[in-house]
């Protein structure tokens, strides 16, 4: 080839990555493994093969973990946790700071190894996946640092039991394990069965790093040990793969008291508007789905261009897909490297094959003659409910559509069950920075895309699961604030067969969506006083009336539009209107609960409110600085219709003290009164009434508890739903929550004293953050 012609072509000759270094590695353990448990790897046991996607060679033996395996990781981990946490967040900081320095130091291995392990091109590994792993463990190190003076009174969880995918097997294992560490956490993780070994390797730089022996515990398998982890006696899960697992983890660990965050699949948007940098934005597409040969859970996978522009990008997109190079993963100069396994790829071929609708196009290249490789690919003009513009395909597949207008992109962009990511390409800073609010993801990248940094928390909404990863909010999931709690009995209404005292019968009403209704069921109970005098009657809900308080919350959405300084009002508005009938609840809570704390509790809920309305527009978000051209302002985000099932041992004060913060921060309401002492929830709403409440936001619904959470629990619409009841729901509900994976915040039966302020917890139950990744200086 001349000059001249290599100009012409720029084509690159192969540029190989000697993988020398981690074949000696593997050959050093006889290329068999066991696990690492408290600081030990164990023998090679019950083995299975881990090969090299792009060849079919064998990498290695692996271990398929026992039960007994992991029991014995957890008690590691549990007996190394309370030294661990004692050692202090500085003595913390030094541990991690030394596995990020390690892992600075054995960059090369760990890159090489990763590719031959996953197939995915070493320029990712090298340029991505190592110094993202490394900038966590940094990153966290300074977090265990500040946690002491920056996160008061937090505590750590205990052990946390974490499940990992293999898209990014080392970087998935930094996410987990750094910040876990860092709040005085131990671990026990199970990397994917397909990609463990550089989870081995990060083992061996835990004891080189002085890691204590039993914090840091790996065991490898497959699914039935994440099984096992998940049932084990572990204080967290924090797990990410597909939807379909972590639906079966949420209900598996339903009403343990564990808790859970799940990182899950996405079919995430990539919206093109027609005054976008094409070029810019056909180079972004190439990162959205072909970095990582589309396995990355929220891939630009879902292109939606502009009408007017389409052709044009088409043709662009398709002249950038023609030079795309697949082939050999360790090649400096590849694009697209091989797909993790065989069952992998065959799930993409099948899910194309199957496919009749739309236009393929598959660039005309050279693709290897062996391994799992699957060629680029675009498929065009599909419609909205096609499966391939709803089914995750976890592979190099783009598929598109059109749209006209902004709102139309935005209709399109949330027609999907998940809520992961979109990037938004436009050179209008008004339109960019209008549509990302709108866009229902974790996160929004704008001009940009799969940009990822330790300070910027990563997660999703919908069935893309809950929980952050990075940033502040990512340490929410690794720390908790003690709260005192008491077990809780359920319970039981006052009997009697008296005459009402005022000799008029009074059936108070439910409030749904502004107005009193009558239940659906047509029935009514009595709600007797402590010496059998009959107090009134509620109807018994039921689940149409559900259904109708959920329909009205879902409706109200423009609460969420409305300035936290308007929602200030209103709460000041209602704690006005209850201070004037204090006297009047008072007697209200003392007749029902013949205890004279009603004065105490109708003071404390116009607390709750004043402190509602002094968050609403002070509960902020935060810009993060990522070391990229750009910001990410994390924006707290009302999590949308929440159901509450409120307390019984304060009927009015629980009740105000969930509302209060949850509406603050624009979310919409459906309470289910307490069960046995529900008149200072009807009598509420008629304060709400009077308070400018818009029809919608706070909805109430008398009835038992346990006749109401299910379907709370099981609806669609509701996003996520709280319980402190003292009927024992909290199984049921976490187990149906797993239907649209709603979020959920149960007491397993230990309740809170409601005389103390939870309004910061209550506040972080009711927001999620949402990053929106934004071009910020040079
Ligand atoms: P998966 O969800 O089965 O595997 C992820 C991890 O969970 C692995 O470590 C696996 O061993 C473990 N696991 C599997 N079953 C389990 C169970 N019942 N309990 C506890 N742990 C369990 O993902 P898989 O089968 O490898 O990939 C299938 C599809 O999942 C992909 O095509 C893709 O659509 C999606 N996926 C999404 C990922 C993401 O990052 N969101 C990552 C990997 C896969």
């Amino acid at each position: 080839m001349t000059v001249k012609e290599i100009f012409d072509t720029m084509d690159y000759g192969p540029a190989p990555e000697s993988d020398t270094e981690a074949q000696t590695w593997l050959d050093r353990h006889g290329r068999s493994f066991g696990h690492f448990i408290n600081g030990e790897m164990t023998a090679a046991n019950n083995s299975f093969a881990s090969r090299n996607p792009a060849t079919g060679a064998e990498l290695a033996q692996l271990s398929q973990a026992s039960a007994a395996d992991v029991t014995a990781a957890v008690a590691a981990a549990r007996a190394a946790q309370p030294k661990w946490e004692a050692l202090g967040g500085p003595g913390r900081a030094r541990v991690l700071y030394a596995l990020a320095r390690l892992l600075q130091k054995h960059a090369r291995l760990f890159a090489v190894l990763e590719t031959l392990d996953n197939g995915k091109p070493i320029r990712e590994s090298r340029d991505i996946d190592i110094p993202l792993a490394q900038r966590h463990f940094y990153y966290h190190a300074g977090m265990a640092q500040l946690m002491e003076t920056e996160l008061p009174g937090a505590q750590a969880l205990g052990v946390c039991g974490q499940i990992i995918p293999w898209n990014f097997p080392l970087l998935m294992l930094a996410w987990k394990i750094a910040p876990a560490l860092a709040m005085g956490n131990t671990v026990v993780l199970k990397p994917a069965e397909y990609t463990s070994l550089t989870a081995l390797l990060f083992a061996e730089i835990c004891t080189e790093a002085g890691v204590p022996t039993g914090v840091v515990n790996i065991v490898t398998g497959d699914g039935a040990v994440g099984e096992l982890i998940v049932d084990s006696e572990v204080d967290k899960i924090a797990f990410t793969g597909s939807t379909a697992v972590g639906r079966k983890i949420r209900q598996a660990t339903a009403g343990s008291g564990k808790s859970l965050t799940l990182e899950l699949g996405g079919k995430s948007p990539y919206i093109v508007f027609d005054d976008a940098d094409l070029d810019s934005a056909v180079e972004g597409l190439v990162d959205a789905i072909w970095f990582n040969q589309g396995q990355v859970c929220c891939a630009g996978s879902r292109l939606l261009v502009q009408e007017s522009i389409s052709d044009a990008f088409h043709r662009k997109l398709k002249a950038r897909m023609d030079r795309l190079r697949i082939g050999n993963p360790l090649d400096k100069c590849v694009d697209v490297g091989a797909v993790v396994d065989p069952v992998q790829l065959n799930t993409i071929q099948s899910l194309v094959a199957a496919n009749t609708a739309g236009q393929l196009y598959q660039p005309q290249i050279e693709m290897p003659d062996t391994g799992c490789f699957f060629p680029p690919t675009l498929i065009e003009d599909l419609h909205p409910a096609d499966t391939l513009m709803q089914e995750e395909i976890f592979g190099p597949v783009l598929v598109s559509t059109t749209f006209r207008t902004p709102a139309e992109a935005v209709q399109l962009a949330n027609n999907t069950r998940y809520g992961l990511a979109a990037t938004v390409w436009s050179e209008n800073v008004n339109l960019a920075l209008d549509v990302a609010p709108k866009l229902a993801a974790g996160v929004v990248w704008i001009n940009g895309t799969n940009l990822f940094d330790a300070a910027a928390g990563f997660g999703g909404v919908r069935e893309s699961g809950f929980g952050r990863e990075g940033g502040w909010e990512g340490l929410q999931s690794y720390c908790k604030r003690s709260a005192a709690t008491k077990p809780l009995t359920p319970a039981v209404a006052f009997t009697g067969n008296g005459a009402p005292a005022s000799g008029l019968d009074r059936t108070a009403k439910m409030y749904i969506g502004g107005k009193q209704t009558r239940p659906d069921s047509g029935y009514s109970q009595a709600v007797y006083g402590p010496k059998g005098d009959l107090l009134g009657h509620v109807g018994q809900g039921s689940r149409k009336d559900v259904r109708n308080a959920v329909e009205a919350a879902a409706g109200a959405a423009g609460w969420a539009k409305t300035t936290g300084h308007m929602r200030a009002q209103i709460l000041y508005y209602i704690a006005e209107n209850l201070s004037t009938r204090a006297a009047e609840f008072t007697s209200r809570i003392d007749s029902m609960t013949g205890a004279a704390s009603g004065a105490a509790e109708v003071e404390a809920a116009i607390q709750r409110l004043f402190t509602a309305a002094a968050w609403a527009d002070k509960y902020d978000g935060q810009v993060h600085g990522v070391p990229i051209r750009g910001v990410a302002l994390a924006m707290k985000e009302p999590v949308g219709v929440i159901g509450a099932l409120c307390p019984d041992e304060a009927p009015l004060l629980g009740l105000v003290s969930l509302m209060a913060p949850a509406i603050a921060m624009g979310n919409r309401m459906v309470l289910a009164a307490s069960s046995v002492f529900p008149l200072a929830a009807t009598d509420f709403y008629q304060v709400l009434e009077t308070s400018d409440v818009p029809a919608g936001v706070v909805n109430i619904v008398t009835g038992a508890h346990r006749d109401l959470a299910g379907p709370l629990a099981s609806h669609m619409a509701v996003d996520a739903l709280w319980s402190q009841s003292s009927s024992p729901v909290s199984q049921e509900i976490e187990t149906l929550a797993a239907g649209n994976l709603k979020r959920s915040w149960v007491n397993n039966g230990q309740g809170l004293d409601w005389m103390q302020d939870h309004s910061k917890a209550i506040l972080q139950e009711a927001t999620e953050v949402k990053n929106i990744w934004v071009p910020y200086g040079e």
